[in-house]
This record gives C-alpha cells, structure tokens and sequence, in this order.
C-alpha cells in the first residue's frame, strides 16, 4: 500500500515552554512494496516521524495517507481508537530493542503480535514466520533464553504477524553486532517481500541504510530545525 504525507507538521513544548517544531515536511510518500531508508542525526525527529506515520502521536496539521485517493486513509484525521485499530490491522513495528514479552514463548510472541486485530490465532503462519527468520527449532524457548539477534528475530517475525501494509522499523539493528545487523535486515526485508509490506527503515548506519533501494536523509525532505538562511 502506498503512504503519503503531504504538509506534515508537529511542535513541542520545550521544558522552559518555548515552541519547538520538529518535523516540517511538504511531500513524502512510499511506495507500495517499497523499501526505504530514512537516515538522520540524533535528535532531528526520526522516531517522531514514525510515531506520527503509526498513529501514535498525530500531526498539528496536515495528512498522513494509508491507500490510493479513492479509498485512502488519513490516519491524522482518525480517532485515537481507530488509529489503534488502524495500527493493529496495518502496521508492523520494529524498534531498537525487542520489546517482547518475557513470560511467553517466542510462538506465543509471534501469536500475541496477531490477537490486536481480532483475527483468529494463525499457528501455522507464526511457525512459517519463525522458521523463516531461523528460528524453527527455538519456538518454544522465552526471549531471556535466546541471544539478542535472534529476539530481534523473533520481533521481526511479530510484525510481520498481521502481514501489515506498512512496516516501520525504528533503528532496528542499532544493539546489534555486525553479523547480527546483517541478519537482522535482510531478514526483515525478506518478510517485507514475501508479503509485500511497504518498509520504512531507520537506521544511523550508512552501510546498512544504503543497502535499501532508497535512502532518504531526513534534513533534505525536513524545513524543521533549519536556519531561515539555510
Ligand atoms: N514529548 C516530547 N516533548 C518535547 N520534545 C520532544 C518530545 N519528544 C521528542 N522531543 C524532541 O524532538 C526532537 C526529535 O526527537 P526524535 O524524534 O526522538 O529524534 P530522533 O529519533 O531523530 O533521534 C528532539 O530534539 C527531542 O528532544
Ligand atoms: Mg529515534
């Protein structure tokens, strides 16, 4: 599916209760199936683009839309209710670190990446999903009992459960080695193709970020946080 922001923006309060906007971005849209790579410093707004790509946090103003013209959604323009449903049935998420839950087998992981959108339990898909990423032979053992690539393994596996039109993944090889980035990626854009999910990639690494058929630098697409000169 394809997504496309037109006119996005979004300021925070400072502590001291100045304005500080963020993201200021006139057009950016992803392709359907497409893979892209968003590369930027540390503190230039890239987890709250996703944030607002993902419905967690909303725009002030303008429109982030899921679909083609007739039928496209403007997730900036849903409730915070339909923006969880929405997420639920449309988007996969990976961040830094795995965020599974401990008390549960990474099967039961997977399973649990599933149960949000009301869909029947789909065993047989979350044991294709794991053996894909390697992990056929350890769907029984809890996140503390593996290594850290492979629970981010297993939480690559889990947003790929709903076979989601978008994945957003947030510096997802950053606590990673070297061999386990690699891994890490092409494991997550070979899900990405296998379902055809739209992938939208944050990472800090040029030689991972590279290997993606686009790589967009956030302060080219990004009037925020820019001298008026510049
Ligand atoms: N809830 C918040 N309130 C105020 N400022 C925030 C908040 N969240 C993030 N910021 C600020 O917004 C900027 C962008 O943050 P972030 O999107 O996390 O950047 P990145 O992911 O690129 O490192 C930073 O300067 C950060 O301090
Ligand atoms: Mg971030």
């Amino acid at each position: 599916m394809s997504i496309e922001l037109d006119h996005v923006r979004k300021q925070y309060a400072a502590p001291d209760g100045t304005v500080v906007p963020v993201i200021d971005i006139d057009s950016f849209s992803i392709g359907d199936a497409e893979q892209v790579a968003l590369i930027g410093t540390s503190g230039s707004g890239k987890t709250t683009l996703l944030h607002m790509i993902a419905g967690i946090l909303t725009p002030d103003s303008g429109s982030i839309r899921f679909g083609a013209n007739g039928s496209a959604v403007d997730v900036a323009k849903l409730s915070e209710a339909q923006r969880d449903v929405f997420r639920g049935q449309n988007i996969g998420y990976i961040f830094q670190t795995h965020h599974l839950l401990p008390g549960f087998t990474a099967l039961e992981n997977v399973q649990l990446g599933m149960s949000f959108t009301g869909r029947a339990h789909d065993p047989e898909w979350a044991k294709h999903l794991l053996t894909e990423v390697g992990l056929g032979d350890r769907l029984h053992y809890r996140p503390q009992k593996l290594s850290v690539g492979q629970q981010q393994r297993v939480a690559a596996a889990r947003a790929l459960a709903n076979r989601p039109k978008l994945v957003l993944a947030d510096e997802p090889t950053g606590a990673l080695d070297t061999t386990n980035a690699q891994q890490v990626l092409d494991l997550i854009r070979k899900l990405c193709s296998e379902v055809g999910s739209s992938l939208l990639l944050v990472s800090h690494d040029l030689n991972i970020a590279k290997q993606l058929p686009r790589v967009v630098t956030l302060s080219e697409l990004n009037r925020a946080g820019r001298t008026p000169s510049s």
